[in-house]
């Protein structure tokens, strides 16, 4: 345990990684040693990784962030990490333990992000994730569970209404993935539950990039939800594409509160990126089904389960779908491919809820589905989305058939259906 004094971050130390302190709550102290840390060169640390996944809430997001490796000769601002030196003094910080970059993924126990996270690890990155409650071992068991986690995984406690929550987080980040906000239907105040975070959130994340040296590009989800809710007709022959872009007073109107949260945010995130030179990116995805890694049921995943959980009715609505493994895979080409620029949309179809059922029913044909429309209206009409751009990413995109399957796989396995 005498290891574990502060003295152990100088640089003598550092080179011979220490594997005794595995339960000393000694991160909160890191913050103040980075001076040290920041002058030595990087040597994996078992012990503050492991500190890192099992001990969460004793770290402070600094600790960890001046802990954490980072990409090769990161450039990071000292005073952000509160090093001891001139202001303008640039600190080298040598590569993870795998060689590999270190990236952010922010609200990532969240269903796409879970997905991220696992793509991610599984190419050798080292993942700084975000979470509100480090505590709630259904935000995280999931996460640390990963394969590659114990080694490259990092938690931290962010919130994206705390102003400066993401600032140390996203320090020695090569790429960051904003994927944090909230996405339900049943709002009481839209303002405070779903616009405040969207919009204030994102840019309290970029603001933190833009205040980082090492940040090369943000990859920011947002949705299609702010690309095709514009008013402009919707039918067989039209052809949606990344020039559409949702429109607030439309939103407004109809109190399409989510769509608008999605269109004001990533609205918003463009202007700031031009104003603060941010190489930013976004991905704007249909209806996310397929399987969850995460325990607790996401709302997109709800809308099948309201389907097979014997519902007497289907909507009247046509709605645009993908599977989250291609959504998840789009990030990450997104960040990768230096070339990949702009707005990303992500459909690989459209598809009136009658023909979700009519899927499922030849999938399952003993299960009790919903044999009428809510409505005697005609049924809203399908429509195109270009796929053009998002194959220019490499995606191949999971045909509906498959993901419906494996979403209800997944649902039954983790007990929300029985049958
Ligand atoms: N699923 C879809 O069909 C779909 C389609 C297009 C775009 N998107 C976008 O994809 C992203 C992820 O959505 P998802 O479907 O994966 O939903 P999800 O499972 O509900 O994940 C949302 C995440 O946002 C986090 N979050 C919400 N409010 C927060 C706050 N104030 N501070 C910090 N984190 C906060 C949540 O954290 P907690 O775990 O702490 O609650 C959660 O991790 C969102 O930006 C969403 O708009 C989703």
């Amino acid at each position: 345990m005498a290891a574990c004094s502060l003295s152990y971050y100088s640089a003598p130390l550092f080179l011979s990684p220490c594997r005794c302190c595995y339960d000393h709550p000694c991160c909160e102290a890191v913050a103040s040693t980075t001076a040290s840390v920041s002058t030595a060169p990087w040597v994996p640390h078992d012990s503050v990784r492991h500190l890192l996944l099992s001990s969460p809430l004793r770290c402070s997001s600094s600790a960890l962030a001046s802990a954490a490796p980072a990409s090769p000769v990161l450039r990071v601002r000292s005073s952000s990490l509160q090093v001891k030196a001139k202001e303008e003094e640039v600190v080298k910080v040598e590569m993870s333990s795998s060689g590999s970059k270190v990236v952010c993924v922010t609200g990532a126990s969240g269903y796409i992000a879970s997905w991220i996270v696992k793509f991610l690890l599984n190419r050798g990155y080292t993942v700084k994730a975000t979470v509100r409650d480090t505590n709630d071992p259904r935000k995280v068991e999931h996460l640390v569970k990963l394969d590659g986690a114990k080694e490259r995984l990092q938690l931290f406690k962010a919130n994206l209404l705390e102003e400066g929550s993401f600032d140390s987080v996203v320090q020695g980040c090569d790429g960051v993935f904003h994927t944090a906000s909230p996405f339900y239907h049943d709002v009481k105040d839209p303002q405070a539950e779903l616009l405040d975070p969207a919009v204030k959130g994102t840019i309290n994340v970029l603001q933190s990039c833009a205040k980082s040296l090492s940040v090369k590009r943000v990859v920011l989800t947002s949705s299609m939800a702010a690309v095709a809710n514009s008013g402009r007709p919707r039918t067989p022959e039209v052809v949606v594409d990344e020039t559409w872009f949702s429109d607030q007073d439309y939103c407004r109107e109809l109190k399409l509160w989510y769509a608008l949260s999605k269109t004001l945010a990533e609205d918003a995130a463009w202007k700031f990126a031009k104003e603060n030179n941010i190489d930013m990116v976004t991905v704007n995805p249909a209806m996310v089904i397929g399987p969850l890694l995460q325990p607790v049921l996401n709302t997109s995943a709800a809308v099948i389960l309201n389907v097979v959980n014997g519902a007497q009715s289907f909507p009247n609505s046509t709605l645009r779908w993908v599977n989250v493994k291609d959504v998840a895979d789009a990030h990450i080409q997104a960040y990768e491919i230096a070339s990949a620029s702009g707005r990303y949309c992500l459909v690989e179809s459209t598809a009136h809820f009658s023909e979700i059922v009519k899927i499922l029913r030849d999938l399952y044909p003993t299960l009790p589905l919903p044999e009428k429309c809510a409505d005697d209206k005609p049924y809203a009409p399908t429509y195109h989305v270009s796929k053009e751009k998002a194959k220019s990413l490499g995606i191949e995109f999971t045909p509906l058939k498959v993901s419906l399957k494996e979403t209800v796989e997944s649902l039954k396995e983790k007990k929300f259906i029985n049958f």
